[in-house]
């Protein structure tokens, strides 16, 4: 059984397709990425796998069992982190604390005990902050623990995000446009931090970016969307030679940079 099923997923926005039978598997240690021009519906496909929508028809699932119809905490619970195609960061809060509250995903304590603040709560709350630092620290941000997040610069915010959502301790991550609005040399960076993380974390990652130096040098296989279907599907040496998406991208700057 593949660990991410996607069976004909599909997605109405009132009388606009969004989506429309979208079909995917992944196993852990994909690394599997996502393209198409703007409004082709990928960013929709990640807010149907992560539960902001739910789907008009289609199944999610997950080591077999069916996400559709969960809310967002209870399918990151089961495994699936996301980061966002703009920045949502608590730009107030210290890089350390973005992290901490990221855990409270998976915290054990009970409602008693944080209530009584009891021995297992502060000694949970001290083992959260311990390994939030721990990740920072893999990523070379330990640094910048206490800064506050509005305070760094672009792309060490994106890597605060990203960090964010591995404190949840995903099998499946989910990274949208993560490239975006990043010079030359914070891309270089992050594709070497991406491949990283894949191999410390051995999960599953599946990437949108426009950026096609991004996905042509990482991704070992990649969709390609337009108008909510998928037009190809294959190794990027395939992908980069197919009419379909050729032509699709008449008129993009993007496909011509890669
Ligand atoms: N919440 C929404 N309500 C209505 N239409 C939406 C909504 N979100 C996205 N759309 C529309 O769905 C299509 C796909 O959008 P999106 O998934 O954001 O594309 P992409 O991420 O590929 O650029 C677009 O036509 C967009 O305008
Ligand atoms: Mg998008």
């Amino acid at each position: 059984m593949p660990m991410l099923q996607i069976k004909h997923l599909t997605h109405y926005f009132g009388g606009l397709r969004a989506v429309y039978d979208f079909n995917l598997e992944m196993e852990q240690g994909d690394l599997v990425g996502l393209i198409g021009p703007n409004g082709a519906g990928k960013t929709t496909i990640f807010n149907l796998v992560t539960g902001a929508y739910r789907p008009t028809e289609g199944e999610v699932l997950l080591d077999g069992e069916n996400l559709v119809g969960m809310r967002p905490h209870e399918i990151t619970t089961r495994g699936i982190a996301r980061t966002f195609q703009t920045i949502r960061l608590w730009n107030e809060l210290s890089v350390l604390d973005n992290i901490c509250i990221a855990r409270a995903s998976r915290i054990q304590y009970g409602l008693v005990d944080s209530i009584l603040h009891g021995k297992r709560y502060w000694d949970e709350e001290r083992q959260i902050k311990r390994r939030a630092f721990d990740l920072l620290a893999m990523f070379g941000l330990d640094k910048e623990a206490h800064e506050a997040a509005k305070n760094l610069p672009y792309g060490e915010q994106r890597k605060v995000e990203i960090a964010r959502a591995l404190a949840t301790e995903p099998r499946l991550l989910l990274l949208d446009e993560p490239a975006a609005g990043m010079n030359p040399g914070e891309i270089s960076d992050l594709m070497e931090f991406i491949q990283q993380i894949r191999r410390d974390f051995n999960l599953a990652i599946w990437i949108i970016e426009h950026q096609m130096r991004v996905i042509m040098n990482i991704c070992e296989r990649i969709k390609v969307v337009d108008f909510g279907e998928t037009i190809a599907y294959g190794t990027p040496e395939e992908i980069r030679n197919n009419p379909r998406v050729i032509e699709a991208y008449l008129g993009e700057e993007a496909f011509d940079a890669a």
